[in-house]
């Protein structure tokens, strides 16, 4: 059975869901989110008849996302699911690093950000990425780890 890798970068203040603006993330916390992908994506996994191997990390600080980024390159990750939070709005040092990388990113946000205040209406992250999903909540990530098992699968 082939194996693929898969890690989830969880960027600034997700470490605070269920407690941040709860009428905006809703009443979920952290850890029920990696519960939730890990769980989804497994069944994914199953169906697609394909071996997923998934880790995943949140980090509030924008050089430690970039040194995952690199560290997910080097240690050949397949693909990339990462929600770079606000920092998705101006980051061009992880535009660049994910520019830079091997393995295809989907940029992914819990709410739909293009509904949301004008400064979230523009990513800077999202053009280096394969794609973006925004607005499905805890969805969004499940959406992404299924589509980059589809992508690797054969
Ligand atoms: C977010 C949207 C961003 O604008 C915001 O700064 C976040 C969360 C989302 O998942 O909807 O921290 O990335």
């Amino acid at each position: 059975m082939r194996t693929i890798k898969i890690a989830v970068i969880h960027g600034p203040n997700l470490n605070f869901l269920g407690i941040r603006e709860p009428q905006v993330y809703g009443n979920m916390d952290y850890n029920s989110l990696v519960d939730c992908i890990a769980k989804e994506t497994a069944k994914s996994a199953k169906d697609e008849k394909i071996e997923v191997k998934l880790a995943q990390f949140q980090s509030n600080h924008e050089g430690e996302i970039i040194d995952l980024l690199q560290k997910c390159h080097n240690e050949d990750f397949d693909g990339i699911v990462i929600n770079p939070g606000a920092f998705s709005h101006y980051s061009y040092a992880i535009a660049d690093a994910i520019a830079s990388i091997k393995p295809t990113v989907i940029e992914v946000h819990l709410t739909n950000v293009y509904a949301r205040e004008e400064f979230r209406h523009k990513s800077v992250t999202a053009p280096a990425c394969k794609g973006q999903i925004a607005g499905f909540g805890f969805d969004s990530y499940v959406l992404a780890t299924s589509q980059l098992i589809k992508l690797y699968k054969e």
